[in-house]
């Protein structure tokens, strides 16, 4: 089975609307006879602007997160709405930064994923532990626990529309990237979880990103790997001369 690579940067709290500008730019023109499927999720202050320089091009638009509700007295929240009225394509939900940070726990990331499948949203689900979880020998409980909890209610139909990106959330901004083998472990683990939830047919075509500490040095060896689908990238997606080697690694 070969499933296309996809390659995500995660521009996080990072850049200015002209700093945003000048990267979706690059990434525009160095890009553009990329290979592989790519996305980049800049800060809602900067969407507008790098969508406009994103359009017709190959990289996809994507937000770093939505509100669980359509609209509402939601003080600080960004809505599904207002993100299509944007032209973004595609969400990422649950990263560790709002797992951790906000205390954002499964069930509202649930109501997030199923809210914003209801509005056409490519989602990018992320899953993955804390150092001490794995040090327990968790991992894999925990990431079956989100992916399970994550894509409660969600149909069959749907399933294309997801990608699961594990992230050991102790490889996130550190310089510590798992070994190819144990990411490679979770992934195949959480292709398990799928089959069991969707069926093989519908494992074998999920797409499952590394993120973590991705460089373009540790790349090419993490998408050798048979269940490494491709990557979420944070801190190497914040200048084309870093993301690029990634996006096109050989
Ligand atoms: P990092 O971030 O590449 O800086 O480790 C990855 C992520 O949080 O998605």
């Amino acid at each position: 089975m070969s499933r296309p690579y996809y390659i995500a940067g995660n521009w996080k709290m990072h850049k200015t609307r002209a700093e945003a500008a000048e990267l979706a730019g690059a990434l525009a023109s160095r890009l553009a006879d990329g290979k592989h499927k790519y996305l980049v999720a800049p800060s809602f202050t900067s969407l507008e602007t790098v969508g406009a320089i994103l359009r017709g091009t190959n990289i996809l638009l994507g937000a770093q997160d939505c509100a669980p509700a359509e609209q509402g007295a939601h003080t600080g929240e960004v809505s599904v709405l207002q993100l299509k009225d944007l032209g973004v394509q595609a969400v990422i939900l649950g990263h560790s930064e709002r797992r951790h940070i906000y205390k954002e726990d499964d069930a509202l990331i649930n109501r997030k994923v199923k809210l914003a499948l209801k509005h056409g949203f490519e989602v990018i689900l992320c899953v993955g532990e804390l150092l001490e979880e794995r040090e327990a020998g968790r991992a894999e409980a925990v990431c079956e626990t989100q992916t399970i909890q994550g894509l409660e209610g969600v149909s069959a139909a749907d399933i294309p529309k997801i990608t699961i990106a594990y992230e050991p959330v102790w490889a996130i901004g550190t310089g510590k990237t798992a070994t190819p083998e144990d990411a490679d472990a979770i992934h195949a683990f959480v292709r398990k979880v799928i089959a069991r939830l969707y069926g093989t047919d519908a494992a074998e075509k999920i797409i499952i990103q590394y993120g973590g500490s991705v460089k373009s040095e540790n790349a090419a060896q993490l998408m050798a790997k048979e269940h490494i689908d491709g990557a979420l990238v944070g801190g190497a997606a914040l200048t084309a001369e870093t993301f690029v080697p990634i996006a096109k690694f050989a």
